[in-house]
């Protein structure tokens, strides 16, 4: 994919789709590729549970760590500050500590790219101290390069839902609250219809 977010300083915009199957392929992409640096310390593996991912899976994720843990990463500060210059930011609230949210994380973390000098920068964050975690930089052909893409999205699903993991059941009670409205209008009126009809004889 060409980035044209650069060109026009505008980010395409994301679309998360925050099914079940698609936040456990995040997760698991993101034990894989970012959990090595980065931690969730306002997640929970039982908050994976909940919400309905595979236990089993979740006990290869957590190794030793109990399900009541938070998703913290095993890099020490002191460690990241002499690999990196920087600690590497907690990812729980990512998408909502950035202007552009989802859009950017996900424009971030394809955005990076080979210079003519063969150096590695990033169309977003020219400058970043991290590394390109998904290699798209040096994936040429385009199979390769949406399968990074699609891992991209998958982490940037669970990141947005890590953000806000009640959103779906809130949303989902909305539909009930509205579909309960439109019922009791529906009896009420027909009440009024009675009422009416009785007072017109
Ligand atoms: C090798 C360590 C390392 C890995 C692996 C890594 N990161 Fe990072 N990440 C960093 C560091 C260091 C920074 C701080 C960059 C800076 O501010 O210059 C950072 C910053 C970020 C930021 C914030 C950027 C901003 O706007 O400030 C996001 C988002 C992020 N990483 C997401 C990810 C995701 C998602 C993955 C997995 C695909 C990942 N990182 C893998 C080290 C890492």
């Amino acid at each position: 994919m060409s980035p044209t977010f650069a060109a026009e300083n505008k980010l395409e915009k994301f679309q998360t789709d925050t099914s079940v199957i698609a936040v456990e392929r995040g997760v698991d992409t993101f034990m894989n590729a970012c959990h090595g640096c980065h931690s969730l310390k306002y997640v929970h593996y039982r908050d994976l549970a909940r919400f309905g991912i595979d236990k089993e899976r979740i006990a290869t994720w957590r190794g030793d760590s109990t399900l009541d843990s938070a998703m913290t990463s095993l890099l020490s500060d002191e460690a990241a500050l002499q690999s990196f210059g920087k600690v590497p930011p907690d990812l729980s609230m990512i998408v909502m500590a950035r202007e552009g949210g989802a859009s950017y994380v996900f424009a971030y973390l394809t955005g990076y790219y080979l210079t003519p000098e063969g150096m590695t920068s990033n169309h977003l964050f020219p400058l970043t101290k991290m590394p390109d975690a998904l290699e798209i930089s040096t994936a040429t052909d385009s199979v390769k390069r949406s399968e990074i893409m699609e891992q991209a999205h998958d982490i940037v699903s669970f990141l947005s839902w890590a953000a806000d993991p009640q959103k779906a059941e809130r949303e989902s009670l909305g539909y009930y609250v509205i579909g309960y409205l439109i019922i009791l209008t529906v009896l009420l009126y027909n009440v009024k219809l009675q009422v009416w009809s009785k007072l017109k004889t």
